[in-house]
């Protein structure tokens, strides 16, 4: 299986913690398309109260990677997004098309570490009555939604789209984050698997390993809806259909597995 679609990375060089310089940018779009992936939303942190400008660098910047990418011969398609630290009034930060994900009508929401604001659902309700569709990146990785999946249900509930980091699922970020990982995968509650890749060794843009573990977890089928065509909703705007898993005796027994673990990690040794 490839034809990967990617809507989470951090490959737009020089304007964050990902790629440092375009060589690097190269490198990792090269090593991506050699795994398989096919299209890429490129998603730097883009915190709101930036100065406006900001924006227009990601446009700027990022017209000179297309270019390099098609002198250099990639098969890769690049889009470009934000991920967009949670803040309210978000509704506005996204009349700009530069702060949604390839211009279309998601938007990639990162939270900060630390308590959850209590206006959470209040605040993405307001972001999706002004018409746009938000994503919540990597929750898995939050240390508080961690710990209570039924606030992450409470945002799923509400047609909050979830994307699960495939770094989390292969236990890049700790067993907590891996935990809560298998758990949205398990109980249907996540949309997207990404890389969130950031270079080309500690967090590269690989999906593979992750798409193994998701067959082992879902099946095939699922696993194409979490790499493919949700992540190809986002480009096309078509809208991405609810998954409802059907209960079996393998899979209620996992989740009840999972739930046990979760349980058991009393130590706050994984977020980062
Ligand atoms: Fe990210």
């Amino acid at each position: 299986m490839d034809g990967w679609v990617d809507i989470h990375c951090h490959a737009l060089p020089g304007v964050d913690d990902g790629a440092a310089d375009i060589e690097t940018s190269l490198a990792m779009l090269r090593n991506a398309a050699e795994e398989g992936l096919q299209q890429v939303v490129l998603t730097p942190h883009y915190q709101a109260n930036h100065e406006p400008d900001q924006l227009r660098l990601h446009e700027q910047v990022f017209a000179e990677l297309v270019s390099a990418v098609a002198a250099a011969g990639l098969p890769i398609s690049l889009h470009l997004g934000v991920e967009v630290g949670f803040r309210f009034g978000l509704e506005r930060v996204a009349m700009d098309p530069a702060a949604r994900l390839a211009g279309g009508s998601h938007v990639l929401v990162d939270l900060p570490p630390g308590p959850l604001s209590p206006g959470l659902e209040q605040a993405f309700f307001a972001l999706r009555t002004a018409g746009w569709r938000p994503i919540l990146a990597h929750p898995e990785r939050h240390r508080e939604l961690a710990r209570n999946p039924e606030r992450i249900q409470r945002l799923y509930d509400q047609d909050l789209l979830l994307q699960v980091n495939a770094g989390s699922l292969v236990g890049q970020f700790g067993r907590r984050a891996m935990a809560t990982a298998q758990l949205l995968i398990e109980r249907g509650w996540a949309d997207f698997v990404s890389s969130d890749g950031h270079d080309l060794t500690k967090r590269p843009m690989s999906v593979r390993v992750a798409s193994e573990r998701l067959v082992a977890l879902v099946g095939s089928a699922r696993t194409y809806q979490l790499l493919v065509e949700n992540p190809t909703c986002v480009m096309s705007g078509e809208q991405i259909e609810p998954y409802r898993p059907v209960p079996s005796r393998r899979g209620s027994g996992f989740g009840q597995w999972i739930q046990r673990r979760l349980a058991s990690f009393a130590a706050p040794e994984d977020e980062g």
